[in-house]
């Protein structure tokens, strides 16, 4: 069977991610791209359409075609909602890029809408399928850390502000480092813990590198005047059952430790950190252990270890999840409280006291 796939939004991630990863299932077929800006979507179906494909500025048009079974959202944050909710209502299934949407509201009503039309939704979090969180999330799930009362969501860059599009524009992207890269942490963090019943959080956003003029940054000088968005933003997240989580996110912080997408858990049984590689502790017989565990198959150029990146673990997964009619490896309602929990962190920064999540 084919699956006939639509692209919203022809930029970094597409063509990044998306595109390339569906270009290797062999299921799927890329019949329609659709851009605001033309020639990304006309380079996009040279690339990866055949001769029949579409090429749309306006996605409304887009979903007119009835033959389309998925569209992927690969736009800025601000219209995620609006695109997915039109596109499910349109027949189809969604994959959305990371974050959910600005708010929680806009989220729920996402599932909503995929609630009400039966198709599927799910999030871009790639992270999940790279080999040190499978296999993480594996130790997890057998209860080898035992119950996990401390989490440590890890999105720290050095000098890495995204300095194309609009990511430091608060009205498109509804934030910064936090709803960007601390997205992909605090995923990671949950779902390792199993644990979706956030109560409360404390959090703190900075202005302060975002400031610096002519600053030295991975993708050059960014203009304090349109740094909108925060620079860092620091949280902890307090669950029902009494675990808690430390989120730090910063796209440019003065410091040495910097790790992106990782987790670091602590449990009653053992511990992991994703730190060098994936690294599991614990007490074994009065002693101390660590273990380091090897993610590389090693030594034989092995045909399927080559190939498996996240990226298109991601796309197999979910193509299969749709020609199997079985739930996504992300499902939208986790995604909505990782979305939950940002928003609240956002509102504890502003208003300088801790904010209940269920409005206690
Ligand atoms: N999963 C990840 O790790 C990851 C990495 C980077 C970006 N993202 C997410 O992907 C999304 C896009 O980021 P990007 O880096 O690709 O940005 P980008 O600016 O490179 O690309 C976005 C594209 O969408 C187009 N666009 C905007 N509004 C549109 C609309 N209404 N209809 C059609 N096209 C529209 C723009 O013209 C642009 O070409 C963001 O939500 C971002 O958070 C995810």
């Amino acid at each position: 069977m084919t699956v006939r796939v639509g692209i919203i939004g022809c930029g970094g991630i597409a063509n990044g991610k998306h595109m390339p990863a569906l270009s290797q299932v062999k299921e799927v077929e890329m019949v329609a791209f659709c851009d605001l800006i033309v020639e990304r979507a006309e380079e996009a179906k040279a690339k990866y359409g055949d001769e029949s494909a579409k090429v749309y500025t306006d996605y409304k048009e887009m979903l007119t075609d009835s033959t389309l079974d998925v569209v992927h959202v690969c736009t800025p944050n601000s219209s995620h909602s609006e695109l997915t909710i039109a596109a499910l209502e349109s027949d189809c299934h969604v994959m959305c890029e990371k974050p959910m949407a600005k708010t929680s509201e806009e989220a729920r009503t996402m599932i909503e809408a995929a609630n009400r039309t039966g198709k599927k939704l799910t999030i871009g979090y790639q992270n999940r399928f790279r080999t040190d969180s499978r296999y993480l999330h594996d130790v997890c799930a057998d209860g080898e850390l035992g119950n996990i009362y401390f989490g440590k969501a890890h999105a720290v860059r050095r000098r890495a502000v995204p300095t194309w599009g609009v990511f430091l524009d608060e009205e498109a992207q509804g934030g910064g480092p936090l709803i960007d890269i601390g997205t992909h942490a605090l995923d990671l963090t949950l779902w390792m813990m199993d644990n979706y019943k956030p109560k409360f959080v404390v959090g703190k956003a900075y202005h302060e590198l975002s400031q610096t003029e002519n600053a030295a940054n991975a993708w050059g000088p960014w203009d304090p005047s349109k740094f909108t968005v925060e620079d860092s933003a620091f949280g902890y997240i307090v669950m029902e059952n009494g675990a808690s989580i430390f989120l730090e996110s910063s796209w440019a912080l003065n410091s040495l430790d910097v790790k992106e997408a990782k987790t670091s858990l602590y449990g009653s049984k053992g511990g992991a950190d994703m730190d060098n590689g994936l690294t599991i502790n614990g007490e074994n017989r009065g002693l101390l252990y660590e273990k380091q565990i090897e993610l590389e198959t090693g030594g034989v150029d092995f045909y399927d270890g080559a190939t498996q990146t996240p990226e298109l673990l991601e796309a197999h997964s979910w193509i299969q999840a749709i020609l199997n009619d079985t739930e996504p490896v992300v499902k939208p309602e986790q995604a909505l409280v990782v979305t939950e929990i940002l928003e609240a962190l956002y509102e504890s920064s502003n208003t300088g006291k801790p904010v209940y999540i269920k409005g206690e």
